[in-house]
Protein backbone atom coordinates (compact mmCIF):
# COMPACT_ATOMS: atom_id res chain seq x y z
CA UNK A 1 0.00 0.00 0.00
CA UNK A 2 1.05 3.73 -0.80
CA UNK A 3 0.46 6.28 1.84
CA UNK A 4 -0.66 10.29 0.62
CA UNK A 5 -0.43 12.81 3.60
CA UNK A 6 -2.13 15.92 2.26
CA UNK A 7 -0.69 19.21 3.95
CA UNK A 8 -2.38 21.78 1.66
CA UNK A 9 -4.54 24.46 2.71
CA UNK A 10 -3.99 28.32 3.66
CA UNK A 11 -4.65 28.05 7.23
CA UNK A 12 -6.70 31.02 7.69
CA UNK A 13 -8.66 29.98 10.83
CA UNK A 14 -5.17 30.06 12.15
CA UNK A 15 -3.95 33.20 10.73
CA UNK A 16 -1.38 35.52 11.26
CA UNK A 17 -0.18 31.87 12.41
CA UNK A 18 0.11 30.72 9.03
CA UNK A 19 0.27 33.27 7.07
CA UNK A 20 4.16 32.65 5.92
CA UNK A 21 4.56 29.13 7.76
CA UNK A 22 2.58 26.01 6.42
CA UNK A 23 -0.30 24.62 9.35
CA UNK A 24 0.96 21.35 9.12
CA UNK A 25 4.98 22.50 9.89
CA UNK A 26 3.89 24.44 13.12
CA UNK A 27 5.29 22.75 16.25
CA UNK A 28 3.29 20.18 18.12
CA UNK A 29 5.00 20.43 21.25
CA UNK A 30 8.39 19.39 20.25
CA UNK A 31 8.15 18.42 16.81
CA UNK A 32 6.53 19.26 13.24
CA UNK A 33 2.92 18.60 12.66
CA UNK A 34 3.52 16.96 9.72
CA UNK A 35 5.90 14.02 12.25
CA UNK A 36 2.31 13.10 13.43
CA UNK A 37 0.37 12.24 10.47
CA UNK A 38 3.56 10.47 8.82
CA UNK A 39 4.02 8.14 11.84
CA UNK A 40 0.47 6.93 11.61
CA UNK A 41 1.67 5.53 7.78
CA UNK A 42 4.92 4.43 9.39
CA UNK A 43 2.98 2.36 11.95
CA UNK A 44 1.05 0.89 9.39
CA UNK A 45 4.04 -0.57 7.56
CA UNK A 46 3.87 2.13 4.38
CA UNK A 47 6.98 2.92 3.28
CA UNK A 48 6.32 4.50 -0.12
CA UNK A 49 4.94 8.01 0.61
CA UNK A 50 4.02 11.34 -1.23
CA UNK A 51 3.59 15.04 0.57
CA UNK A 52 1.27 17.22 -1.29
CA UNK A 53 1.33 20.64 -0.61
CA UNK A 54 1.06 24.23 -1.98
CA UNK A 55 3.43 25.47 -4.54
CA UNK A 56 4.66 27.62 -1.91
CA UNK A 57 5.03 25.58 0.94
CA UNK A 58 6.95 22.44 -0.71
CA UNK A 59 10.19 23.19 -0.38
CA UNK A 60 10.17 23.38 3.13
CA UNK A 61 8.55 20.03 3.82
CA UNK A 62 11.26 19.28 1.29
CA UNK A 63 13.93 20.30 3.09
CA UNK A 64 12.51 19.07 6.35
CA UNK A 65 12.22 15.72 5.24
CA UNK A 66 14.10 15.05 2.26
CA UNK A 67 13.59 11.87 0.05
CA UNK A 68 13.25 9.72 3.66
CA UNK A 69 15.82 7.85 2.83
CA UNK A 70 17.10 8.56 6.38
CA UNK A 71 14.43 6.91 7.81
CA UNK A 72 13.86 4.27 5.64
CA UNK A 73 11.07 5.00 3.33
CA UNK A 74 10.55 7.01 -0.49
CA UNK A 75 9.20 10.34 0.10
CA UNK A 76 8.73 12.09 -2.80
CA UNK A 77 6.42 15.47 -3.29
CA UNK A 78 3.37 17.03 -5.28
CA UNK A 79 1.90 20.24 -5.68
CA UNK A 80 -1.55 20.90 -5.22
CA UNK A 81 -1.55 24.34 -7.05
CA UNK A 82 -5.20 25.56 -5.58
CA UNK A 83 -7.31 24.50 -2.60
CA UNK A 84 -9.58 22.04 -4.34
CA UNK A 85 -10.30 19.40 -1.73
CA UNK A 86 -8.95 16.93 -0.35
CA UNK A 87 -10.17 14.39 -2.85
CA UNK A 88 -7.84 16.23 -5.31
CA UNK A 89 -4.96 13.97 -4.00
CA UNK A 90 -6.27 11.14 -6.18
CA UNK A 91 -6.18 13.13 -9.08
CA UNK A 92 -2.52 14.73 -8.48
CA UNK A 93 -1.20 10.95 -7.26
CA UNK A 94 -2.70 8.67 -9.82
CA UNK A 95 0.72 8.08 -11.10
CA UNK A 96 2.18 7.65 -7.81
CA UNK A 97 -0.61 5.27 -6.49
CA UNK A 98 -0.37 3.69 -10.04
CA UNK A 99 -1.55 -0.03 -9.53
CA UNK A 100 -1.27 0.00 -6.14
CA UNK A 101 -3.97 0.75 -3.04
CA UNK A 102 -3.57 3.68 -0.78
CA UNK A 103 -3.84 5.67 2.28
CA UNK A 104 -4.56 9.15 3.01
CA UNK A 105 -4.01 11.10 6.26
CA UNK A 106 -4.56 14.51 6.71
CA UNK A 107 -1.44 16.41 7.16
CA UNK A 108 -2.92 18.11 10.51
CA UNK A 109 -4.86 15.14 11.89
CA UNK A 110 -3.13 13.60 15.11
CA UNK A 111 -3.86 10.07 16.75
CA UNK A 112 -2.33 8.44 19.83
CA UNK A 113 -3.36 5.11 21.37
CA UNK A 114 -2.27 1.51 22.28
CA UNK A 115 -2.74 -1.03 20.00
CA UNK A 116 -2.91 1.23 16.61
CA UNK A 117 -0.23 0.08 14.40
CA UNK A 118 -1.60 -3.48 14.69
CA UNK A 119 -5.04 -2.02 14.24
CA UNK A 120 -3.71 0.00 11.12
CA UNK A 121 -1.97 -3.50 9.76
CA UNK A 122 -4.59 -5.53 9.82
CA UNK A 123 -6.56 -3.20 8.08
CA UNK A 124 -4.19 -2.99 5.39
CA UNK A 125 -4.14 -6.40 5.30
CA UNK A 126 -7.55 -7.70 4.69
CA UNK A 127 -8.91 -3.87 2.41
CA UNK A 128 -11.86 -4.40 0.50
CA UNK A 129 -13.43 -1.38 -1.05
CA UNK A 130 -12.53 2.20 1.62
CA UNK A 131 -11.86 1.58 5.77
CA UNK A 132 -12.79 4.88 7.64
CA UNK A 133 -11.87 5.41 11.61
CA UNK A 134 -14.39 6.78 13.51
CA UNK A 135 -14.10 8.94 16.73
CA UNK A 136 -17.28 9.93 19.26
CA UNK A 137 -16.71 13.79 19.46
CA UNK A 138 -18.50 16.45 21.39
CA UNK A 139 -19.21 18.50 18.24
CA UNK A 140 -19.49 16.43 15.08
CA UNK A 141 -21.31 19.09 13.17
CA UNK A 142 -17.71 20.03 12.00
CA UNK A 143 -16.61 17.10 10.57
CA UNK A 144 -17.50 14.34 8.60
CA UNK A 145 -19.97 12.12 10.07
CA UNK A 146 -20.58 8.20 10.42
CA UNK A 147 -23.78 6.72 11.23
CA UNK A 148 -23.63 2.65 12.34
CA UNK A 149 -26.13 0.47 12.54
CA UNK A 150 -26.55 -1.84 15.74
CA UNK A 151 -24.61 -4.98 13.77
CA UNK A 152 -21.75 -2.25 13.30
CA UNK A 153 -22.71 -1.98 9.32
CA UNK A 154 -21.48 1.66 8.25
CA UNK A 155 -25.28 2.82 6.47
CA UNK A 156 -24.48 6.81 6.41
CA UNK A 157 -21.70 9.67 5.84
CA UNK A 158 -22.80 12.96 6.02
CA UNK A 159 -20.59 15.77 5.63
CA UNK A 160 -20.46 19.11 8.65
CA UNK A 161 -24.02 17.99 9.12
CA UNK A 162 -26.74 20.40 10.57
CA UNK A 163 -28.45 17.97 12.65
CA UNK A 164 -25.75 15.07 13.19
CA UNK A 165 -27.25 11.30 13.19
CA UNK A 166 -24.42 10.33 15.47
CA UNK A 167 -21.51 11.28 17.44
CA UNK A 168 -19.05 9.58 15.05
CA UNK A 169 -16.76 11.88 13.48
CA UNK A 170 -14.99 9.82 10.77
CA UNK A 171 -11.00 11.28 11.14
CA UNK A 172 -8.88 12.39 8.11
CA UNK A 173 -7.13 8.76 7.88
CA UNK A 174 -8.92 6.73 5.17
CA UNK A 175 -7.72 3.40 3.19
CA UNK A 176 -8.66 2.78 -0.76
CA UNK A 177 -8.38 0.37 -3.20
CA UNK A 178 -7.25 1.25 -6.32
CA UNK A 179 -10.41 2.51 -7.75
CA UNK A 180 -10.39 5.86 -6.11
CA UNK A 181 -8.37 7.12 -8.63
CA UNK A 182 -11.29 6.79 -10.71
CA UNK A 183 -14.13 7.91 -8.28
CA UNK A 184 -11.96 10.79 -7.81
CA UNK A 185 -11.38 11.66 -11.04
CA UNK A 186 -15.62 11.26 -11.59
CA UNK A 187 -16.14 13.90 -8.82
CA UNK A 188 -17.81 17.31 -9.55
CA UNK A 189 -17.18 20.21 -7.23
CA UNK A 190 -19.41 20.46 -4.30
CA UNK A 191 -21.53 24.25 -3.19
CA UNK A 192 -17.98 25.32 -1.79
CA UNK A 193 -16.32 24.22 -4.94
CA UNK A 194 -13.71 21.36 -3.79
CA UNK A 195 -13.60 17.81 -4.51
CA UNK A 196 -14.43 16.07 -1.59
CA UNK A 197 -13.59 13.15 0.83
CA UNK A 198 -17.21 12.57 1.40
CA UNK A 199 -18.42 11.89 -1.91
CA UNK A 200 -15.50 9.55 -2.58
CA UNK A 201 -16.56 7.79 0.62
CA UNK A 202 -20.56 7.80 -0.46
CA UNK A 203 -18.88 6.23 -3.65
CA UNK A 204 -17.82 3.00 -1.62
CA UNK A 205 -20.77 3.23 0.58
CA UNK A 206 -23.66 3.07 -2.48
CA UNK A 207 -21.17 0.15 -3.59
CA UNK A 208 -21.53 -1.48 0.11
CA UNK A 209 -18.16 -1.33 0.25
CA UNK A 210 -17.46 1.19 3.19
CA UNK A 211 -16.64 0.23 6.46
CA UNK A 212 -15.91 2.32 9.68
CA UNK A 213 -13.37 0.98 12.25
CA UNK A 214 -13.99 2.79 15.96
CA UNK A 215 -11.56 3.95 17.53
CA UNK A 216 -12.85 3.87 21.11
CA UNK A 217 -12.86 5.84 24.15
CA UNK A 218 -9.32 4.85 25.10
CA UNK A 219 -7.98 6.33 22.19
CA UNK A 220 -7.19 10.19 21.63
CA UNK A 221 -7.27 11.82 18.07
CA UNK A 222 -6.84 15.52 17.97
CA UNK A 223 -7.56 18.61 16.36
CA UNK A 224 -5.36 21.56 15.64
CA UNK A 225 -7.57 23.62 13.22
CA UNK A 226 -7.91 26.70 16.63
CA UNK A 227 -5.41 28.32 18.16
CA UNK A 228 -6.55 26.39 21.15
CA UNK A 229 -6.93 23.24 20.05
CA UNK A 230 -3.24 23.38 18.23
CA UNK A 231 -2.07 24.56 21.99
CA UNK A 232 -4.25 21.54 23.88
CA UNK A 233 -2.61 18.96 21.08
CA UNK A 234 0.94 20.58 21.84
CA UNK A 235 -0.10 20.60 26.10
CA UNK A 236 -1.51 16.72 25.51
CA UNK A 237 2.01 15.83 23.62
CA UNK A 238 4.04 17.27 26.15
CA UNK A 239 1.99 15.81 29.81
CA UNK A 240 2.08 12.33 28.06
CA UNK A 241 6.00 12.51 27.01
CA UNK A 242 7.03 14.14 30.34
CA UNK A 243 5.57 11.73 32.65
CA UNK A 244 6.72 8.65 30.46
CA UNK A 245 9.88 9.81 28.99
CA UNK A 246 8.91 8.40 25.40
CA UNK A 247 8.31 10.53 22.75
CA UNK A 248 5.25 10.50 20.53
CA UNK A 249 5.59 10.41 16.76
CA UNK A 250 9.14 10.43 16.69
CA UNK A 251 10.28 9.39 13.21
CA UNK A 252 13.75 7.64 14.06
CA UNK A 253 12.57 5.52 17.28
CA UNK A 254 9.60 4.37 14.71
CA UNK A 255 11.91 3.51 11.59
CA UNK A 256 14.27 1.86 14.43
CA UNK A 257 11.12 -0.83 15.79
CA UNK A 258 9.64 -1.36 12.48
CA UNK A 259 13.17 -2.51 11.38
CA UNK A 260 13.83 0.22 8.59
CA UNK A 261 16.81 1.72 9.73
CA UNK A 262 19.27 -0.40 12.14
CA UNK A 263 20.34 0.80 15.58
CA UNK A 264 23.56 2.61 14.04
CA UNK A 265 21.52 4.58 11.39
CA UNK A 266 19.42 5.56 14.10
CA UNK A 267 21.92 7.06 16.54
CA UNK A 268 23.48 9.18 13.34
CA UNK A 269 20.40 10.47 13.17
CA UNK A 270 20.14 11.74 16.68
CA UNK A 271 23.96 12.68 16.77
CA UNK A 272 22.87 15.66 13.80
CA UNK A 273 20.07 16.69 16.00
CA UNK A 274 22.00 16.56 19.39
CA UNK A 275 22.06 19.79 20.84
CA UNK A 276 18.37 19.14 21.61
CA UNK A 277 16.36 16.90 23.99
CA UNK A 278 14.56 15.60 20.77
CA UNK A 279 18.09 14.38 19.20
CA UNK A 280 19.29 13.04 22.67
CA UNK A 281 16.22 11.04 23.25
CA UNK A 282 16.94 9.25 19.68
CA UNK A 283 20.26 8.87 20.42
CA UNK A 284 19.54 7.52 23.74
CA UNK A 285 16.65 5.07 21.96
CA UNK A 286 19.47 3.72 19.59
CA UNK A 287 21.74 3.34 22.03
CA UNK A 288 19.27 1.06 24.07
CA UNK A 289 18.84 -1.25 20.98
CA UNK A 290 22.51 -1.40 20.54
CA UNK A 291 24.21 1.42 18.87
CA UNK A 292 27.78 1.75 19.74
CA UNK A 293 29.50 5.53 20.23
CA UNK A 294 32.35 5.35 17.90
C1 LIG B 1 -12.13 17.22 6.52
C2 LIG B 1 -13.22 16.28 5.97
C3 LIG B 1 -14.10 15.77 7.12
C4 LIG B 1 -13.23 15.10 8.19
C5 LIG B 1 -12.12 16.06 8.65
C6 LIG B 1 -11.13 15.34 9.55
O1 LIG B 1 -12.74 18.37 7.01
O2 LIG B 1 -13.97 16.98 4.99
O3 LIG B 1 -15.01 14.83 6.61
O4 LIG B 1 -14.03 14.72 9.28
O5 LIG B 1 -11.38 16.57 7.53
O6 LIG B 1 -10.10 16.18 10.01
P1 LIG B 1 -11.97 19.79 7.00
O7 LIG B 1 -10.95 19.73 8.08
O8 LIG B 1 -11.36 19.92 5.64
O9 LIG B 1 -13.03 20.81 7.27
Amino acid sequence: MKGIVLAGGSGTRLHPITQAVSKQLLPVYDKPMIYYPLSVLLLAGIREILIISTPDDLPNFRQLLGDGSQFGLRLSYAEQAQPNGLAEAFVIGAEFIADDNVALVLGDNIFYGQGFSRVLQGQVATLDGCVLFGYQVKDPSRYGVGEMAKDGRLISIEEKPAAPRSDRAITGLYLYDNNVIDIARGLTPSPRGELEITDVNLAYLREGRASLVDLGRGFAWLDTGTHDSLLEAGQFVQVLEHRQGVRIACLEEIALRMGYITAQECYELGRRLARSPYGEYVMAVAEAAGAGQD
